[in-house]
């Protein structure tokens, strides 16, 4: 398996025009290469288990300040987005548990893969659309 074929590159198509948020988000990303290039090399489980507690603290971290934005511009589906986080989290610690009880590496890496894509596929369909939000803001005269 090529590493680039999981790799997430940060590109400006990702930012949401928040600078915090970029910021959170890109470092976010690069976590999450972090974690697939340690799935990727077959590091040891506490490698890898410990590249996934990092990206479910940050994971956390992150949300909750995103969350605390959302309210702060008022925006429309702040309680769907927080819902939609919490759905993410809850999976990931169900993830996290289920990972500490196999030792079978390839359930870990696609357990792994699979919360790496959760994450990524949130950031581009749900952050995206607050982004949009704050664009169509900034344009009317309110
Ligand atoms: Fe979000
Ligand atoms: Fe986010």
């Amino acid at each position: 398996m090529e590493r680039s074929e999981w790799e997430v590159t940060w590109s400006n198509s990702l930012c949401v025009d928040v600078p915090e948020m970029d910021e959170e988000h890109r470092q976010f990303i690069a976590r999450v290469n972090e974690l697939n290039q340690a799935i990727l090399e077959s590091e040891d489980k506490a490698t890898v288990a410990r590249a996934m507690e990092l990206m479910l603290s940050e994971a956390a971290h992150h949300f909750a300040h995103e969350e605390e934005l959302l309210a702060r511009w008022a925006y429309p589906d702040a309680a769907a987005h927080t819902a939609r986080h919490a759905a993410i989290m809850a999976q990931f610690e169900r993830v996290m548990k289920e990972f500490a009880d196999t030792d079978i590496s390839f359930v870990w890496a696609l357990k792994g893969l699979r919360i790496k894509q959760l994450l990524v596929e949130h950031l581009l369909k749900e952050d995206m659309k607050y982004r949009d939000f704050l664009r169509g803001r900034a344009g009317s005269p309110s």
